[in-house]
């Protein structure tokens, strides 16, 4: 009888509070920046994916959230993350058999795969789907690869998948140092602190629209690395110092540094997008008036209580302390009702939560 192999992972969401945006080796996914982000906990946001392995299938086939991935073959960012760990899993199967001297290993790098992955919340939307889905094919592949490697070495897997996965490989606070090696050895994510180091933090997520965006993030930064002058001035003078007060706010949990820099830094990502030529619009009205309703309750505070950030979609990411959640909550349902002509919803409660920042 054929065996088939199976294996089942989950993995989570990260959301920036330092950005990503621009490559300097499209090939190898190799950033112009470092930058650091925070693992949501994998309760709501997550990409969950099975790998089959068996000798009788034909070709390898994806299905992502139930829909076949016809072009497979000519995926280059797949091929990267299939390539490089079947690569391990050979050496592994080699090792095991030559030097261990154990026979009969079974030749699972030779097999054709059957995947399947889904996402619990819009795909494509600004909400880091390729960061959980990449990070969640790589780490279910090691898993049935038994690829005795550590995840720092599959963050630089799924870095070749896209670029933001690598930071989904660990929980809580992570950076991706950008290397400077050009073959991209030195291109990984560490993590900063784990996931129970600020019980305190929590994250809100509004979702604005669910809607596929207009033009992708690599696209974008593409465009933005060939066209804008602040994206030269953020990645020379701007991110290296950031990197380190960021690293330490957190290490000291100095919520209120930790949201200056977090709303600046998205601030200046979205400048840069207005900067490259045409410009590209990620942000829309309703995303505009959370920046303001989030400065003026911080105005009135006297103290940074909440910090707003933004990916590649209008969708809003608001960090605060747990203990000012509720009012946070209160303050934006007061000002973007539920079932508002302009598309905007907070009605639904699986929509509008907060949630723990932990791996899980
Ligand atoms: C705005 O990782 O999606 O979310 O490497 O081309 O796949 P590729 O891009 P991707 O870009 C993410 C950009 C960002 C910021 C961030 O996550 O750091």
């Amino acid at each position: 009888m054929v065996q088939t192999h199976e294996k089942t992972a989950t993995s989570p969401v990260n959301i920036a509070v330092i950005k990503y945006w621009g490559k300097r080796d499209t090939e190898l996914i190799l950033p112009s920046n470092s930058s650091i982000s925070i693992t949501f906990s994998k309760e709501h946001l997550q990409s969950k994916t099975t790998i089959r392995a068996s000798p009788l299938f034909e070709k390898t086939r994806l299905w992502l959230n139930g829909i076949e991935e016809i072009n497979v073959i000519n995926n280059k960012r797949l091929q990267n993350c299939f390539r490089e760990t079947k690569l391990l899993r050979k050496e592994y199967e080699d090792k095991l058999s030559k030097e261990i001297g154990i026979d009969n290993v079974i030749p699972l790098s030779t097999y054709h795969l059957h995947i399947c992955s889904v996402n619990n919340f819009p795909t494509a939307a600004g909400l880091a789907s390729s960061a959980s889905g990449f990070a969640c094919l790589v780490y279910t592949l090691s898993q049935l690869y038994e690829l005795p490697v550590s995840a720092t070495e599959l963050s630089k897997i799924a870095r070749q998948g896209s670029g933001s996965a690598c930071r989904s490989l660990f929980g809580g606070f992570v950076s991706w140092q950008m290397g400077s090696k050009q073959d991209g050895s030195d291109s990984q994510a560490l993590q900063i602190a784990s996931s129970d180091h600020w019980p305190e933090l929590e994250v809100l997520i509004c979702i604005i629209s669910d809607a596929k965006k207009g033009t992708s993030s690599t696209e974008g930064m593409q465009s933005t690395v060939k066209t804008s002058t602040l994206l030269q001035h953020r990645i020379n003078n701007v991110v290296p110092e950031r990197m380190k007060l960021m690293t330490n706010s957190i290490l000291r949990k100095d919520f209120n540094k930790f949201a200056e820099l977090t709303m600046k830094d998205s601030n200046q990502f979205h400048a840069c997008c207005l900067d490259t030529f045409p410009p590209i619009f990620y942000l829309n009205d309703t995303s505009r008036a959370i920046i303001s309703v989030i400065t003026e309750y911080n105005d009135k505070s006297g103290e940074y209580k909440a910090a707003y950030t933004f990916d590649a979609g209008p969708n809003a990411v608001i960090y605060a302390l747990k203990r000012n959640i509720p009012e946070i909550i209160n303050l934006i349902s007061k000002y973007f009702p539920p079932n508002q002509d302009n598309q905007t919803f907070f009605s639904d409660p699986s929509k509008l939560f907060s949630d723990k920042k932990k791996l899980g």
